[in-house]
């Protein structure tokens, strides 16, 4: 089977069978730099013929399985413990991630299986930045040592000791997903939710998972902006999991301004070590609210799945505690530390915060914080150098943005709105203009969506 083939068939509009579907995601995962099994340009136009041709239920599975199936898969079965992970379709500030793998591990430390395995355990396979959108491992690599490239043994031994292991893709776990990803980012083919759901599953399924939450946003902010596009996308998801024999549930959520208080890269890990580390609610930051209670109703979610609560509310309350109690930030001491990364950064994570230059948008007039384009936002922060302009590049640590203000708050003439972080004095103007146009100030306070869908 020919790859250019595979193109022209779904180019035009022709079904692919489950051969023609294998054979390409084989050959973009065999091809060396000597013998290029099949090209950029022919796996970029794979993924623009399948943005606009869409794929049946029966493609989907097929790619969704190659691509679980491209590299190495996880067994989880000598553990003995519950396989629970989260994974949300991307956001700005969507640093979850980071909150919810610590508190689900300390749950499991908690109360370790006979074998004094933790009774709960997230082998959590993230990605990078991806459109306007941020990465947990971009995220997690700004803390020095920190890999996120590590082997089904290791991947094994951080689970075993520490209740979760925060890895990515690699050249032998889900590598075509790793290859799709970075050409997706950069060819305009990320909207697509049969693309969205072929990665996001195909890493999942690869965790060999008792069960899976799924975070799938709506709004303004969000890769499928209306609602009834976020719930094709969430069913797909969830068809798809389920008849894999993963438990696969997923909450709608609203997402029309950034989650929390930060977005960017090193300032999404401090944002979330203050919360770890904050042990009463007044301790907590007002521009953390938003993403404390997410990352509780999720994790509520898993924990009840995992039979540790026995309502998702009941969970939720559960997750608050974790985090309070430091409990949360003692497993994530140990992920950290046995990931290779420096924990002594989190002594005080304010100072680790490093931009070269730095910029604050103030209101030029009083009302209420009524509106934005949150994937314009997002863009602004990708362009202050905490995304990548093509595959492979670096990515600033300290890029990023403060609010300072959520939809809704009353404004004062001349206060901070946002503050822009680089590490390239020239990368300022841009953004700001960005976000300068996006930040709508209005004389009466706008109508909000909940923020469960
Ligand atoms: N997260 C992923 O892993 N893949 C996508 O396509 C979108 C979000």
């Amino acid at each position: 089977i020919h790859p250019l083939d595979v193109v022209l068939h779904k180019r035009d509009g022709r079904v692919l069978t489950d051969d023609e579907i294998q054979a390409f995601i084989h050959a973009l995962v065999h091809r060396t730099p000597q013998n290029q099994l099949v090209t950029d340009a022919q796996i970029a136009a794979f993924l623009m013929a399948v943005f606009h041709r869409g794929l049946t239920p029966q493609e989907l599975a097929t790619l969704t399985s190659a691509m679980r199936y491209s590299g190495e898969t996880f067994d989880a079965s000598p553990l003995h413990t519950f396989t629970v992970d989260k994974h949300s379709t991307g956001g700005v500030g969507d640093k979850t991630s980071l909150l919810i793998a610590p508190i689900l591990a300390a749950a499991g430390l908690a109360s370790p299986t006979p074998a004094g395995i933790p009774s709960i355990c997230v082998p959590m396979i993230s990605g990078r930045s991806l459109g306007h959108t941020g990465g947990t491992l971009d995220k997690l690599e700004t803390i020095p040592g920190f890999n996120t490239q590590l082997t089904l043994d290791q991947i094994f031994l951080s689970l075993e000791k520490c209740g979760a292991a925060l890895v990515g893709q690699t050249p032998r776990l889900v590598p075509a997903d790793r290859i799709l990803y970075a050409l997706r980012d950069h060819t305009g083919t990320v909207e697509s939710p049969y693309l969205i759901t072929a990665s996001i599953m195909s890493k999942k399924l690869a965790e060999d998972l008792n069960a899976l939450v799924l975070d799938v946003k709506t709004g303004s902010g969000a890769f499928m902006p209306t609602y009834e596009q976020s719930k094709l996308l969430a069913e797909l998801m969830v068809q798809t999991g389920e008849s894999s024999g993963t438990r696969t549930i997923a909450l709608l959520t609203n997402h029309d301004e950034p989650l929390g208080r930060f977005a960017g890269n090193w300032v999404e890990v401090w944002e979330c070590v203050d919360i770890m580390r904050a042990r009463r609610i007044e301790d907590r930051h007002p521009m953390s609210a938003d993403l404390i209670q997410l990352s509780n109703i999720l994790s509520g979610w898993m924990l009840h799945l995992a039979g540790h609560a026995p309502t998702p509310e009941a969970g939720a309350k559960l997750s608050d505690e974790l985090l309070l109690s430091g409990a949360a930030f003692k497993a994530w001491l140990r992920i950290v530390a046995i990931q290779c990364g420096d924990v002594s950064l989190f002594h005080d994570p304010a100072a680790h915060h490093q931009p070269t230059a730095s910029r604050t948008l103030t209101a030029t007039h009083a009302g209420y914080l009524a509106s934005m384009d949150c994937k314009q936002v997002g863009w602004a922060v990708q362009r202050l150098g905490a995304g990548r302009a093509k595959p492979g590049d670096p990515v600033s640590a300290h890029a990023g943005i403060e609010m300072h203000a959520k939809l809704g708050d009353p404004i004062k003439a001349g206060q901070p709105l946002v503050t822009l972080f680089t590490e390239d004095v020239s990368l300022l103007d841009e953004p700001e203009a960005m976000l300068r146009e996006t930040l709508h100030i209005a004389a009466t306070p706008p109508q909000l969506q909940p923020s469960i869908r």
